[in-house]
């Protein structure tokens, strides 16, 4: 299902297998290893829609029979972009797909009691003219983190950005729509789910809990 409101796209997968391994992630018995390895392959279900409008040229390969017509990846590549520290536990399923993609890194982190984001660590190209970049985070909460990561690409010269997150909250999906109608850069967001609202700590509900916590465990 895809909607679009005041320029962000939003597009909900809407397929068995999608929902099959959403449900076993939400489950809290779900141990790090199951969910780290469903998690992985959410996010090439997901990966699979996210670039649908990825840049192609066209090009014409010699089969063993005769010329065929078709396409590569254009340059410059896309660039794939996890947001420190859950996003990496989506990096491997996102690159199965797009193999040829550079990596940047955001870290990014929220302030438990605010709930605002700030960056404390960043490996991004200088100029981001033109590029086609995918954001990588689980947890579309607050919107806080996702819109400063989308300013910073827009900032750099991105030319669209499409997030991918496993689950949503619509105050995050309604934040980051209000927090870029200044900005002209087109956002796409791709995600297993659209949940219900987020709770006063500013969890997704139903949600899956901490993200982090439950691909790598809890760093006290
Ligand atoms: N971050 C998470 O990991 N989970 C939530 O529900 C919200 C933010």
């Amino acid at each position: 299902m895809s909607t679009s409101v005041r320029g962000m796209r939003v597009h909900v997968a809407d397929h068995p297998l999608v929902a099959h391994k959403l449900t076993l992630l939400r489950d809290e018995r779900t141990e790090s290893p199951t969910f780290r390895r469903l998690a992985d392959e959410l996010v090439t279900l997901l990966a699979y829609e996210a670039t649908r409008d990825v840049r192609t040229e066209a090009i014409t390969v010699q089969t063993p029979v005769a010329p065929a017509q078709g396409v590569r990846l254009s340059a410059p590549k896309p660039l794939v972009v996890p947001i420190l520290r859950a996003g990496l536990g989506m990096l491997e399923g996102m690159q199965r797909l797009l193999p040829t993609a550079e990596v940047g890194f955001l870290g990014m982190i929220r302030d438990e009691h605010t709930l605002l984001a700030s960056t404390y660590a960043e490996r991004l190209p200088e100029d981001l003219s033109g590029r086609q970049c995918y954001v990588l985070d689980p947890m579309l909460a607050t919107g806080g983190t996702l819109s400063a990561a989308i300013e910073f690409l827009a900032e750099r010269g991105a030319e669209h950005v499409t997030a991918v997150c496993l689950l949503a909250a619509p105050e995050g999906v309604a934040r980051v729509e209000r927090d870029l109608a200044e900005l002209a850069i087109p956002t796409t967001l791709v995600t297993a789910g659209l949940d219900q609202r987020l709770n006063d700590k500013g969890y997704i509900v139903p949600g899956l809990g901490d993200a982090g916590d439950r691909l790598y465990g809890v760093v006290s």
